[in-house]
């Protein structure tokens, strides 16, 4: 890959004073609102509803030729704006109104329709061993590339890629949790003019630049994407499109995904935009599960697990009773959302604002969606965020209750699409001086990130050093999910909480807010406030409340359910070939990839260095920004990747869970949240910031030519599939035994792209992402030194070209903080 091209220079941030004045003028703005031909609904954030909200789902059942109630194998989606509305009332106390509003994109279904919702359907894939659709209409207002009047790619104004939020309006679709096809065959946008698949309807103007920075051309397009491809990008709706295809909600440009599955493990995915630049500010708001039945198997649970041993024969029976009675795709699902929305005391947006904002807000590149940009090019907001906090809903909702029985196991299926942060969650009593209590309650983890640990139940357990108890807790980093089965043993009223459970922020090492736990409470010295989940019951608590959780009294039926032990069942993995280490080609291709804090403080006193200091403290990898660097993977292949720096940055891998073969003591000593041999594919162990200690703050260091410091290395293993065209559908027999498997096809093997990155998104925004070229046999790079990445042993010096290359994104430094 050819080296970057210069950048362009950074936009004007907005300055306080007018960001204050913006405050003043937020209110009325709010009036002006949407840009014309769209008119954005308007959602009340239910607050603390008395029910939980239930998440809507809809079923993809396979293509003609299988099983039972045919439903469309396909599901139309779009993207399109909404103005929430968060208004706490007299709820908040003490005669303070905590409010927010602001417009946000959310996806809507056609087919679990509700208008008046945050929360899109989980889409349950009975389409297991064939494939199934999902076409996604972009409905955000046109908002031209940030490279405007140049198209990306055009000459050195206009990059193919840059970094830094930007191109906020565009989107496109990425999915967790499958074993998929990453379709891209290049870095390219296929559905650009000029592209076999652009899918523009006749007479279609196809201009790259009408396409990229015209609003007065149509978006009627209906783009064929194959596969996990977040190479291809939708373009936003252009005012008074027309769209009439047939079968495709109208709208903006529609990119039609076909998914081929093979057999895929059990468990809960999700599906979030994923165009770079505009992934922090789109995914908080639209996000919503994918589920593979445990129904696709001929057994159900009973093929997807047995007896640990024989001494655990009659508790393995009795969780596969609990199981069977809450099956995955109807047990109950918490989906947390995180709205950052935080005010620094002098009242500007604190650092997991701006990327929620969508640039250091000022300049013409701003999103529509949040603010007027006038004739002289001055951003004026258009939200209105009085209370300056941080909010999580669950299912689209503030705090709303989840009512469960004593003593009986709840299965609950939590996905936490939180863009930064991590969560530590508890039950907790609150007392009525708004100290809290741990609850008699317990979490036994069933499966993490889609895919069953490798013997279940895991009662979760966890004691810091120097505390004398263990808490049952669950953690969750950004992008994670847990299967976990949640009982409480007497009749109450309790929260689900986080930054009440045995962990918190270590702020000495964590000086960034993405690195902190939910719920916390930052230092008095730093003037930020706690998050409005911290209000509750007329206090303000030491932690965030998500949920309530209703522990109802049980009555005579059904009997009460006895804990159970650890591990009594075995679960049966190596049925799904990507799971089946043991089989997995040898040896194995060794690679390591280092998260690293881009340009650290000392250079600040170097020459080369000081004109770069508005760009320090960005995630890089290996110390290269996207796409400077690229990860190779041939089809076919064991890989063993050994990670640095998931303290402070989720990997995350596409396509694919991978096993986690050694982890580091700073997080095994403290808790079994994570242990050696389960299947993840978002990694992050945030409990290292208490267990390593770093030679200097931030992320391993960061100062130009320093040794790079870790404590937290972790390998992992993983298959890369063949991914020949047409779609694999698995060797395994379980496809055969659905009746439903293909001949192995023997076509030629295609070059794929994919990506790994850093899952606080706005890093992955930043360029702390690498491309993935899964190459075909016998096709690799010419030059070896580019195969087999190996971490960097320091910093790149000051000044040379690894070291932090002027980009858009400017925050970071602005506010003096490191990632
Ligand atoms: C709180 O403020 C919001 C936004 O300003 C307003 O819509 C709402 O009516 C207020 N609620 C109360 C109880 O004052
Ligand atoms: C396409 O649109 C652009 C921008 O509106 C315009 O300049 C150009 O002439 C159009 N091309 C055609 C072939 O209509
Ligand atoms: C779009 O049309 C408007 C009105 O005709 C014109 O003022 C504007 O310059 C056009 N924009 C582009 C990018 O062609
Ligand atoms: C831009 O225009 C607005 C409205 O006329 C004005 O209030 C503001 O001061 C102007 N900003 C600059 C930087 O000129
Ligand atoms: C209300 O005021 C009391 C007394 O000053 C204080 O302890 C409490 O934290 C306040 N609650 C909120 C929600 O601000
Ligand atoms: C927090 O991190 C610092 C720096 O790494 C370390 O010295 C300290 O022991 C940690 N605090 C706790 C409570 O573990
Ligand atoms: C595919 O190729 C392999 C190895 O060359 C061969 O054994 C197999 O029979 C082929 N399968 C088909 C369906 O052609």
């Amino acid at each position: 890959m050819s080296p970057m091209p210069p950048r362009r220079q950074q936009p004007h941030p907005l300055s306080q004073q007018l960001l204050l004045a913006a405050v003043v003028v937020a209110a009325a703005a709010l009036l002006l609102a949407m840009p014309p031909g769209a008119h954005a609904i308007s959602i009340a954030v239910p607050i603390r509803p008395p029910q939980l909200p239930s998440v809507p789902t809809v079923r993809l059942q396979s293509a003609p030729g299988s099983p039972p109630s045919p439903s469309p194998a396909t599901v139309d989606i779009s993207v399109e704006p909404v103005e929430l509305t968060l208004s706490l009332g007299l709820a908040a106390g003490n005669g303070t109104n905590t409010s927010l509003s602001f417009t946000t994109p959310r996806y809507l279904s056609s087919r679990a329709g509700s208008t008046d919702k945050l929360q899109p359907p989980a889409l349950i894939l009975d389409a297991v061993c064939n494939s199934f659709g999902v076409r996604l209409s972009n409905n955000l207002p046109f908002q031209g590339v940030s490279t405007c009047p140049f198209y990306p790619g055009q000459n050195a104004e206009a990059p193919q890629f840059e970094n830094g939020p930007h191109d906020l309006e565009w989107t496109n679709l990425h999915t967790h949790g499958l074993k998929v096809d990453p379709g891209a065959v290049s870095l390219n946008n296929i559905c650009e003019p000029g592209q076999p698949t652009a899918g523009f309807p006749n007479g279609a103007n196809t201009s790259l630049n009408a396409y990229y920075c015209s609003p007065n051309v149509s978006s009627s397009q209906l783009c064929e994407v194959f596969g996990d491809n977040v190479l291809a990008n939708g373009r936003p709706l252009a005012p008074g499109t027309p769209y009439s295809t047939p079968g495709v909600a109208p709208g903006g440009a529609t990119l039609s995904y076909t998914y081929p599955l093979g057999a895929v493990v059990p468990g809960m995915g999700w599906y979030h935009p994923h165009t770079h630049g505009s992934v922090g500010i789109q995914t908080p708001t639209a996000g919503a599960p994918l589920i593979v039945p445990e129904s696709w198997l001929s057994g159900g649970v009973t093929s997807l697990y047995e007896p640990a041993d024989t001494t655990t024969v009659s508790e393995c029976a009795r969780l596969l009773g609990v199981l069977s009675a809450q099956p995955l795709e109807s047990s109950t699902i918490l989906q947390v959302n995180g709205l950052w929305f935080r005010k620094r005391a002098d009242g500007t947006p604190d650092d997991d604002s701006l990327p929620f904002l969508g640039a250091a807000p000022g300049g013409t590149q701003v999103s529509p969606l949040l603010y007027d940009v006038l004739p002289n090019g001055t951003a004026v907001p258009k939200f209105s965020n009085p209370a300056g906090r941080d909010w999580a809903l669950i299912n689209g909702a503030f705090q709303p209750t989840i009512s469960i029985a004593e003593r009986i196991y709840a299965r609950w299926e939590i996905l936490n699409t939180m863009t930064m942060k991590w969560l530590d969650l508890t039950i907790q009593q609150v007392l009525p001086d708004g100290s809290l209590r741990p609850a008699d309650c317990g979490f036994w983890l069933l499966g993490r990130d889609g895919v069953p640990l490798p013997k279940v139940p895991r009662r979760l357990a966890s004691q810091p050093a120097g505390t004398s108890a263990f808490t049952s807790d669950l953690i969750l980093g950004p992008a994670n999910r847990a299967d976990v089965l949640v009982k409480c043993n007497t009749p109450g009223t309790y929260v689900l909480a986080s930054g009440a459970g045995p962990f918190h922020t270590n702020y000495t090492s964590c000086t960034a807010v993405h690195c902190e736990l939910f719920g916390d409470v930052p230092p008095a010295t730093s003037g930020l406030p706690r998050s409005a989940n911290n209000l509750y019951g007329g206090l303000e608590l030491t932690a965030a409340v998500l949920a309530v959780v209703q522990v109802g009294r049980r009555g005579a039926n059904p009997l009460a359910q006895a804990d159970f032990d650890n591990e009594v069942c075995r679960s049966r993995l190596e049925l799904f070939p990507y799971l089946d280490y043991l089989s997995f080609p040898t040896p194995a291709v060794p690679q390591c990839f280092s998260f690293m804090n881009q340009q650290g403080v000392a250079c600040l006193a170097v020459p080369p260095c000081q004109s770069l200091r508005t760009h320090r403290g960005f995630c890089s990898i290996n110390s290269q920004l996207f796409p400077t660097a690229t990860a190779y993977v041939e089809q076919g292949t064991q890989q063993v990747w050994e990670l640095h720096d998931t303290t402070f940055h989720p990997f995350h891998l596409h396509e694919t869970p991978v096993r986690l073969v050694s982890l580091p003591p700073c997080a095994t000593s403290v808790t079994n949240n994570w242990a050696k041999e389960d299947w993840m594919d978002a990694i992050h162990l945030p409990v290292c910031q208490n267990g390593c200690i770093w030679a200097d703050q931030g992320s391993g260091g960061g100062q130009c030519g320093s040794s790079v410091e870790r404590c937290d290395t972790v390998e992992v293993q993983w298959l890369a599939t063949m991914f020949n065209m047409p779609a694999p559908r698995g060797s395994s027999d379980l496809c055969a035994a659905r009746g439903t498997a293909a001949a192995a096809t023997n076509a030629t093997c295609t070059t794929r792209y994919s990506v790994f990155h850093c899952h606080i998104l706005p890093h992955e925004d930043e360029g702390c992402i690498w491309p993935v070229k899964w190459y075909c046999p016998g096709d690799a790079p010419t030059d070896p030194a580019q195969l087999n990445a190996q971490c960097p042993a320091n910093y790149p010096d000051c000044g040379s070209p690894g070291a932090a290359r002027p980009d858009k994104t400017v925050r970071r430094s602005l506010l003096g903080r490191n990632v």
